[in-house]
């Protein structure tokens, strides 16, 4: 784990970049939504960007025609939640668990599509790693939406060397601070210090 406070923005603009390409090749609409006031997080940026990119990959890939979607928003007062949403062909309700074991593919959506059947796999390991949870809602002929529901302080925090399991009040204040400290380091003692 390498938790950091990140900003949710600059994360839904790079993944929303890439799978906005994906959707206008195949011609699919693309929408995307942050949330005002959903700002930073602290959580693992590389983590969460492979969670984003799995999901939406499969939010196009599956979908043949309409729209696919990446939205954030906050979840409660101590969470938020990164969901993808598609008008593809739907997940049966038998087959909503199994999905995301390894090498799992479905021959109603998953024939003549490229795919190893790891992406949900990874997706659902990334997730617990982070200490969030998945949820999957989907309607056959309609289209499905996975919402991941993730904390907006993972509790482990190396920019303010906190090992509580849930984080001070002041962790915030912290965390201003820690920023500030790193905008006085000069680019050349922040590289040699990697
Ligand atoms: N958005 C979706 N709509 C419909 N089916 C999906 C969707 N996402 C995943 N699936 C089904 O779940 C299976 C497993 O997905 P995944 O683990 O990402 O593997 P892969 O995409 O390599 O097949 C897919 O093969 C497909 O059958
Ligand atoms: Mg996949």
């Amino acid at each position: 784990m390498n938790p950091e406070c990140l900003s949710l923005v600059d994360l839904h603009r790079d993944v929303a970049f890439v799978l906005r390409k994906m959707a206008d090749d195949k011609g699919l609409r693309f929408s995307g939504r942050v949330e005002q006031g959903l700002v930073e997080v602290v959580s693992d940026c590389l983590k969460l960007r492979e969670i984003a990119l799995n999901l939406g990959t499969n939010a196009v890939k599956y979908t043949r025609s309409g729209s696919v979607g990446l939205r954030f928003a906050r979840h409660g007062a101590e969470c938020w939640m990164l969901e993808v949403d598609d008008t593809g062909p739907g997940i049966p309700l038998q087959s909503r668990e199994k999905i995301f074991e390894d090498f799992q593919r479905l021959p109603e959506t998953g024939t003549g599509q490229p795919g190893a059947g790891l992406g949900l796999a990874i997706v659902r390991s990334l997730v617990q790693l982070l200490k969030g949870r998945i949820e999957l809602e989907s309607v056959i002929g309609s289209g499905t939406s996975f919402r991941v529901i993730l904390p907006m302080h993972y509790a482990c925090c190396s920019c303010c060397g906190s090992n509580a399991n849930s984080p001070p009040p002041d962790l915030d204040k912290k965390h201003a601070q820690a920023r500030k400290t790193q905008l006085k380091i000069p680019d050349d003692a922040h590289k040699s210090s990697r």
